[in-house]
């Protein structure tokens, strides 16, 4: 896992989106796994803005988006799509047909979850994948205990989960309990992963992710038998890893090299 040490949650925010726009300027049909929450708010507006400036087209990109809840509608304040239509597609070029969402409604789940995997598969496989990190150190929906093998299905929120959400919905209104998400075993399909944490919270499980073993009740931990991930942190969310000199070291020697054409 490469480590990148931004200055803060910004520098993380333009380095993840210079990286998705020189990954899409060399493949304009590029096939991204998208995450929702706070963290890629700042990415999403840097490729909006690009896509303002007329450097950037998404009109042949496909999308995935990592998770769903169940059973709450599309156009809920708190749908992962609605978020993803204010925070991205709005703002972009994408057919409406190139994006994809986790089935999160009706019957037949199993069968439409594999349908999902199959779609992936179908556009050549995710090639850029985000990720967030929770401090229990889910990706997607992925909780604690999750398979490291697993793939799109139907997952139990954890309590604390749970009450995370609560604030966001009405006195009337029923807090989802149950969300379907790519699978661990999805994301470690994906070509390349770029996770971002930012700030004090995310401090222990950066710690684990990076430093910890490999374990499903922590499931971003997951990520370090992936070839590919970088892993973007700032300040506060590195401050509980042990070999940040060695990191820093790494990434600009790594710089050195790639400057030079030789990797
Ligand atoms: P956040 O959530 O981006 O809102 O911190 C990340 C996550 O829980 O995966």
């Amino acid at each position: 896992m490469e480590i990148v040490l931004a200055r803060d949650p910004e520098d993380a925010a333009e380095r993840v989106a210079r990286v998705i726009l020189a990954r899409l300027e060399r493949k304009p049909d590029l096939v991204l796994g998208l995450a929702t929450g706070s963290t890629p708010v700042g990415v999403y507006r840097r490729l909006r803005e690009a896509h303002a400036r007329g450097e950037a087209s998404f009109a042949r990109v496909r999308t995935f988006n990592l998770d769903e809840y169940l059973d709450v509608p599309a156009d809920h304040p708190q749908s992962y799509r609605t978020f993803m239509r204010t925070h991205l597609f709005e703002g972009i070029d994408i057919r409406p047909e190139n994006i994809h969402f986790p089935p999160a409604d009706g019957a037949d789940l199993v069968r439409r979850c594999a349908e999902y995997e199959r779609a992936i598969v179908d556009a050549g496989g995710i090639d850029v994948q985000l990720l967030g990190i929770g401090r229990n150190g889910h990706i997607g929906f992925n909780e604690p205990t999750s398979s490291l093998a697993s793939r799109t299905r139907v997952k139990t929120l954890t309590e604390r989960t749970l009450e995370d959400n609560a604030r966001f919905y009405g006195p009337g209104e029923r807090p989802p309990v149950l969300a379907v998400t790519m699978g661990i075993g999805t994301i470690l399909s994906a070509r390349e992963v770029l996770l971002q944490a930012m700030g004090q919270k995310k401090a222990q499980a950066v710690r684990n992710m990076v430093e910890g073993p490999v374990s499903s009740f922590f499931p971003a931990s997951a990520l370090q038998l992936h070839e590919r991930v970088t892993a973007y942190v700032d300040p506060e969310a590195g401050s509980l890893l042990t070999m940040t000199a060695y990191y820093r070291r790494t990434r600009s020697l790594q710089e050195e090299l790639r400057r030079a054409g030789r990797l």
